[in-house]
């Protein structure tokens, strides 16, 4: 039987980097959700297609192919045939995937997607619906979340490691808003499910929060 662990919370958490290594310990398959929606909004950047013509982003939804591959435990995502991962990481595109994923069409393609990895393999689905909408059945559920400032001081130190300039202050705020905007949506917004386990990291280090998902899991499976 495959098992389906849920993982969803707001940006900057720190689902990706603990659901990948999760994933590579248990040897399951890790999806994450945010690159789809990245890939999508990436399209329409490239297209020139403005986040609020809905009507425009209904009716090109069908041209887009959306397919998720993976090599050495990595999530490879193809964007009509190419391979986006190298491009969808910005800041921009973080942005303008949470404005486009209020859409009913853009959500039930990439859901469906989504269901349809999770049917064929035990998976780790990070995300902001994972445990509410696209996989109600979850056999684990973790939202897992942070203080607002402690989200921005790991995105900052991110930042400062890689050489760029950056304002503890601006991040802070741009991550307030982008929560703003996915728990307030009309369409599956962010929220913990009723049945998810509620798991602050904001005084963990990742070893912390890993093993403390271990834990969640093991009780659960
Ligand atoms: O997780 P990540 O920052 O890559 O996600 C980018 C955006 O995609 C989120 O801010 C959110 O608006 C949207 N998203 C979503 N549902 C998901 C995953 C991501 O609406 N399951």
């Amino acid at each position: 039987m495959n098992i389906n662990v849920a993982i969803d919370g707001p940006a900057g958490a720190g689902k990706s980097t603990i659901a990948k290594k999760l994933a590579k310990e248990l040897s399951y398959i890790y999806v994450d959700t945010g690159a789809m929606y990245r890939a999508m909004a990436y399209y329409f950047m490239q297209n020139n297609i403005d986040s609020a013509d809905k009507e425009k982003i209904d009716s090109v939804c069908g041209e887009i192919d959306i397919t998720i591959t993976h090599q050495n435990g990595e999530q490879v995502v193809l964007l009509n045939g190419d391979n986006v991962n190298g491009v969808i990481r910005q800041e921009a595109v973080g942005k303008m995937a949470s404005c486009i994923s209020v859409y009913p069409s853009v959500r039930s393609k990439l859901v469906d997607l989504q269901r349809q990895l999770a049917r064929k393999e035990s998976v780790i689905m990070d995300g902001r619906d994972i445990g509410t909408v696209v996989l109600p059945d979850a056999q684990v559920k973790i939202y897992l979340t942070a203080s607002s400032r402690t989200r921005a001081q790991r995105r900052f130190e991110e930042l400062c490691s890689k050489g760029v300039e950056c304002d503890i202050d601006a991040i802070e705020k741009d991550i307030i808003e982008r929560d703003k905007q996915d728990m307030n949506r009309k369409v599956s917004p962010l929220k913990k499910a009723d049945d998810a386990v509620l798991l602050d990291s904001s005084n963990l280090d990742i070893e912390g929060v890993l093993a403390e998902m271990k834990r969640i899991i093991g009780e659960k499976i």
